[in-house]
């Protein structure tokens, strides 16, 4: 499978970004560890990261047609991004929205995302393993 993965708003800012919250390990940790498990099952996986949410939205309109399934973890654009969300609508490819912080244990305007709806799975509050399990959960559907 080709799988794109999505990171949103401040998410490049791992490892130094509240670590209390976000842990120490860095975006390209991440991204090296997902890849070695996605590899060695023979899928590929894609990366992408902007603060911008229109770009985040131009990134999405590219994978039609090209992509089998979509990771996408927002950041705060979850919480209030409507054209986020009718991007993931759009483009129809099933899509799973992961959050390494727990969402619903944080401040209350966390609890709201404007996603969850038009995704087939939501992820929080379990670490980089959100993005592994988000993954697992695309590559079930092809099987
Ligand atoms: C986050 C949770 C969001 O509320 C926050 O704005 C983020 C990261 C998470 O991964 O836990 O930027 O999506």
């Amino acid at each position: 499978m080709n799988i794109l993965v999505i990171n949103g708003p401040n998410l490049n800012l791992l490892g130094t970004r509240e670590p209390d919250v976000y842990g120490h390990e860095t975006l390209s940790d991440i991204e090296k560890w997902l890849n070695d498990q996605a590899e060695s099952d023979g899928h590929h996986i894609e990366w992408y990261q902007s603060n911008h949410e229109g770009n985040i939205i131009d990134r999405l309109h590219e994978t039609m047609g090209n992509m089998d399934g979509i990771i996408i973890n927002p950041g705060a654009l979850t919480h209030y991004s409507f054209a986020l969300r009718d991007a993931i609508a759009s483009v129809n490819i099933p899509t799973v929205e992961v959050h390494l912080s727990d969402i619903y244990n944080r401040e209350v305007f966390r609890k709201v995302s404007v996603i969850k709806d038009v995704c087939i799975k939501q992820i929080s509050g379990k670490g980089k393993s959100g993005y592994l399990i988000g993954l697992n959960k695309l590559i079930s559907l092809s099987e």
